[in-house]
């Protein structure tokens, strides 16, 4: 796709955010900010057996940040909890069509996948703490 193309994609994104509020009684809610700007995610999911039935996120930042969130709802929905660890940075900026970010700009795009995987590692540990160990070595939590 042309860089055009993902320019406007991350601005539908940003304009009309999919999954964005939150869920009433989640399984877990997650909250983190961007320390260098002090912009918010936090990720609410709804958990079936292992598959992730609901997910909406909230937040206030810049386009990356909230497009790109918006965007990872989408790309996890329905699918098993366990799989968010595999997500790599690369996968997401890749998903966003932003590969040539500066360190800053990086963290405004990986904002909601740290946030995600906190929370998969925290419904984890509610329910078996020393799996979870291993697991948030796994996730390599950024
Ligand atoms: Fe704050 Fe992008 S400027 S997350």
């Amino acid at each position: 796709m042309s860089e055009d193309i993902y320019r406007e994609m991350i601005l539908d994104h940003y304009r009309n955010p999919r999954n964005k509020g939150k869920i009433e009684t989640p399984d877990v809610r997650i909250h983190d900010s961007n320390p260098l700007c002090g912009d918010e995610i936090s990720i609410d999911l709804k958990v079936e057996g292992d598959t992730i039935k609901d997910i909406k996120f909230d937040g206030r930042g810049c386009a990356i940040s909230q497009a790109s969130a918006s965007m990872l709802t989408e790309m996890v929905s329905n699918k098993p909890l366990a799989t968010i660890k595999d997500i790599t940075k690369n996968e997401i900026l890749e998903n966003i069509g932003l590969t040539n970010l500066g360190p800053a700009r990086i963290k405004c795009a990986l904002l909601s996948l740290k946030v995600l995987k906190l929370g998969m590692i925290k419904y984890y540990i509610d329910k078996d703490p020393n799996s979870a160990e291993k697991l948030k070595e796994d996730s390599k939590v950024l």
